[in-house]
């Protein structure tokens, strides 16, 4: 049973596209008060579990720390932080009576979940302007089912997607791609895909190609294909503003760029330097956005990652002013004030909520101020993409994932988790966070495998790439600067093939369990006590995922390990692939064991009476020979 209630005078974020009709009066558990802004309480037992956020921090049970929904491209993603790239605002409070709230609110809003005090949710953002949505249900499981029916259909990939991709901050050159091209397939490592990042557009336009380094791009394009690759380019958020650019040309001429307050263009540095944010909320112009798209299409590319749309902003125009007018200040009156307030000055040219206050968007001929719909951004960047990929090549299915986002994206794209680091906590922040993503309608996700900044260990990559075998998006992303981790950059590259093969042998199980949950609002993965809910045990378990209705997954996530300790909530088959197309299965009964993974190994468990059909490996998912199938599992 969904229920749902209006305050004051909402926006309408398309978060939800089940239409129904509001309540009258709150009859729900929990206080609500309108005044001051809005602010929902509610007194939780000691024995309650908190689900839900999607993309945010810390456990999957999200008691006891503060969260707040405010789209950040931080890439420091340590444990003190209250908000990442997303804005996912549905928990579930799973308890005696458990029920799902869904705050459909595009600005800032916090969770305070135990934190304050610790029997105490609170939740309260500035203006009392929104949609509460209130599901009640059997258990947690029933609840997140009913919430995914009422925003819609998750975002289906093309099959190549279920593929692995190798990615990096730095190819620049075609020889850069084919190099990496040649370190695959010289170690007959299968590899689907390499991604583009900024340095393929002319000077980081969007919707360009560099042409000293990308003559006839649609060949090079072909030229990849014919080796089963296909290259998936970047495309950011931000316009250079560029005399003599189309795009920034078009944009401008319109007036399809977001507008500071006296109608002129809002100006902020990203990578190109000066650039206009298309104003994607605004249809019109979200339409046009979206119609560029074609320009890469049109040479053969099927698939993007769209990215730096919270939007981020490097500084302002108006930023600049200001600190350089403080500088100067500071060099001729301060110079015994603190170093430190002149860092601060400077870091906080970033991202700052000010600059988020200096523009505007015309939606319905209105003018809103960015502030307050600043979650809405990426979906909305992303909604151009997929809007416009249904006029380009109606029923074609492209690869979309995007950094930013807001439910209702989910519909139209998957997500990566942005620029986490090679460290073995974030390994652990992977794992936890894919049922909450499930949870809110993004099931096609995944993190940087191998982590983005820092230098990453072979062990770590390893480890982190046998998670990776089962999350939707399987991708290798690393930064600039930071020691190169493409799988064959190792000694023992054949321990790299092993767990990629590995992948490819469950590409037809795995894709397969993925449209169904799309297709039936079901998880991929989910949290163990949504498939035992009597267990009280696995409900507090964290590091184990189930995936479907057969498997349950228990990566090993810590250095030097060789193996962990485990939670078997029924008798399950314990299966570990190896190198060679090999395997070993063990039957283990319920309760707690040990296990011992090698590095080289992707460990498993098949539930008692179900079995999964595995492949023998290919180079690239379209090779992949469903005459190999064999099916590993057990009656019980
Ligand atoms: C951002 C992205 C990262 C990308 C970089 C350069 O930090 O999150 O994935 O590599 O920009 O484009």
């Amino acid at each position: 049973m969904v229920r749902k209630y209006v305050f004051g005078n909402p926006f309408e974020t398309d978060a939800v596209i089940e239409k129904m009709k509001a309540e009258q009066a709150w009859q729900e558990p929990g206080e609500i008060s309108a005044e001051n802004g809005f602010s929902f309480s509610y007194i939780m037992e000691e024995t309650d579990i908190v689900y839900g956020l999607g993309e945010s921090n810390r456990g999957l049970n999200k008691r006891g720390w503060r969260y707040i929904s405010d789209c950040t491209d931080d890439p420091n993603h340590t444990e003190d932080k209250n908000s990442l790239y997303g804005a996912h605002n549905f928990i579930v409070i799973s308890g005696k009576k458990p029920f799902g709230i869904f705050f459909d609110y595009p600005s800032k809003i916090t969770f305070d979940i135990g934190y304050t005090r610790s029997d105490l949710l609170s939740v309260n953002c500035e203006n009392a302007d929104l949609y509460l949505y209130v599901i009640d249900g059997k258990n947690a499981y029933d609840i997140v089912k009913q919430f995914r029916r009422m925003i819609g259909k998750s975002y289906i990939p093309p099959k190549f997607g279920f593929g692995f991709g190798q990615s990096r901050w730095g190819y620049k050159t075609k020889d850069d791609f084919r190099k990496v091209l040649k370190g695959y397939r010289e170690n007959g490592i299968p590899l689907d895909m390499i991604y583009m990042d900024i340095d393929y557009m002319q000077a980081y336009k969007d919707f360009t190609v560099h042409e000293e380094n990308f003559p006839d791009f649609a060949r090079f394009v072909q030229e990849m294909k014919e080796s089963d690759v296909r290259l998936i380019p970047i495309i950011d958020a931000g316009v250079k503003i560029e005399k003599g650019y189309d795009v920034y040309e078009e944009g401008a001429e319109k007036g399809y760029f977001c507008k500071r307050e006296d109608g002129s263009d809002f100006a902020a540095a990203v990578w190109p330097g000066y650039t206009h944010f298309p104003d994607v909320l605004n249809k019109e112009a979200r339409e046009w956005f979206g119609s560029h798209y074609k320009f890469l299409i049109d040479q053969g590319i099927e698939g993007f990652w769209n990215d730096m749309n919270e939007p981020a902003i490097f500084y302002s125009r108006e930023g600049m002013e200001e600190l350089k007018s403080y500088m100067l200040e500071y060099a001729n009156e301060k110079e015994d004030s603190s170093p430190w307030e002149l860092g601060d000055k400077v870091e906080g040219l970033a991202n700052s909520p000010e600059d988020y206050k200096r523009f505007y968007h015309c939606i319905d001929g209105k003018m809103v101020r960015h502030d307050k719909v600043h979650n809405l951004y990426g979906f909305n960047m992303t909604r151009a993409a997929g809007e416009a990929f249904e006029k380009i090549a109606p029923g074609k299915r492209f690869l979309m994932f995007s950094r930013s986002s807001y439910i209702g994206m989910h519909r139209y794209g998957g997500i990566w988790t942005g620029d986490n680091k090679s460290w073995w906590s974030h390994l652990l922040l992977n794992i936890k966070m894919m049922p909450s993503l499930n949870m809110c309608g993004f099931l096609y996700s995944g993190a940087d495998l191998g982590g983005f900044g820092a230098d990453a260990t072979r062990d770590l990559v390893l480890r982190w790439l046998a998670f990776g075998v089962f999350t939707p998006l399987m991708r290798n992303h690393s930064a600039i600067g930071t020691r190169e981790q493409e799988a064959y950059q190792f000694e023992n590259v054949d321990d790299f093939r092993g767990i990629i093969e590995t992948r490819y042998r469950l590409i037809p199980y795995l894709y397969d369990t993925y449209v169904k949950a799309a297709e039936n609002n079901d998880m991929y993965f989910k949290p163990l006590a949504f498939e035992y809910p009597e267990d009280t045990f696995a409900a507090g378990v964290e590091d184990q995922l189930m995936i479907g209705k057969e498997l349950m997954i228990a990566p090993v996530y810590t250095q030097n390990a060789k193996g962990r300790y485990v939670y078997l909530p029924e008798e399950m088959m314990f299966v570990k692939f190896t190198k060679d197309s090999c395997y070993t299965t063990e039957i283990l009964e319920k309760g707690h064991h040990y296990v011992e993974v090698a590095l080289r190994e992707v460990p498993v468990f098949i539930r008692k009476g179900k079995s999964i059909p595995v492949v023998r490996p290919a180079r690239c998912v379209e090779k992949i020979d469903m005459e190999t199938a064999e099916y590993i599992g057990y009656k019980g």
